[in-house]
């Protein structure tokens, strides 16, 4: 399963990468407000942080770059997506899954261009995004969950279809909140998640880690010798 990070920061993209390595990145207008900076200054920031690591091309380190959202049609849409995927050989090209989102979907992947069909809530919405063939879907656990909904049933009901159905497109577990979520994720299957820096970390650790290290200090201490 691969690890993406959730974040259009630099900072949190070198860091993550060198300190233990992801696959990818996923953004959206949330993390680019985040980021403090205008929406093309910070994909030509990360697309500068692609060269600079030699990592161009989307199969080494895809970066799913969403659209303006206040387009409401496919040809805005479309038009959008191909300026932006212009950019770097790297961005894929997220779109919302609207009915208008799925004409235009439709038409970059004809046209070359890569998508992730994003705000992905249903089953049938998933089963849209492989039909066509996008290169990811975004399915939202975290949101999910925090809505009372059962994320893992759905989550499983998504990968299921995609096995009996042999859809190419890669699902990207999106709005990853928990450690115990990414476990979940790689049990059934899941091809990605996607995650905050602060969630990887946490995921990292235990209490009882810094616990037992403890003991194990004193007990090194306490050796005779050492
Ligand atoms: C996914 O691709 C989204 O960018 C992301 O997971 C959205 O969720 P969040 O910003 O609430 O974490």
């Amino acid at each position: 399963m691969k690890f993406f990070l959730d974040s259009a920061k630099v900072d949190e993209i070198d860091k993550a990468y060198h300190c233990y390595g992801i696959d990818g990145v996923t953004t959206n207008p949330k993390h680019i407000q985040n980021s403090g900076k205008p929406f093309l200054v910070a994909l030509d920031d990360i697309a500068a942080w692609i060269k600079k690591n030699h990592l161009e091309g989307m199969d080494k380190f895809p970066v799913s770059v969403e659209i303006n959202p206040h387009l409401d049609n496919a040809d805005d849409m479309v038009e959008q997506g191909k300026k932006i995927a212009g950019r770097c050989p790297n961005f894929v090209i997220k779109i919302p899954c609207t009915l208008e989102g799925v004409k235009a979907a439709k038409r970059l992947e004809e046209a070359g261009v890569r998508t992730n069909l994003t705000l992905v809530f249903s089953s049938s919405q998933a089963i849209q995004a492989g039909r066509l063939g996008t290169k990811y879907v975004s399915p939202f656990v975290g949101w999910k969950e925090s809505n009372g909904e059962d994320a893992l049933a759905y989550m499983e009901q998504i990968s299921n279809i995609y096995h009996e159905k042999g859809y190419k497109t890669e699902i990207i577990a999106a709005a990853i909140r928990t450690g115990k979520q990414i476990a979940e994720m790689a049990e059934i299957g899941v091809d990605i998640v996607t995650a905050g820096l602060a969630v990887y970390e946490d995921s990292f650790t235990h209490p009882y880690t810094t616990y037992g290290l403890g003991r194990f200090i004193d007990a090194w201490d306490h050796t005779e010798g050492n």
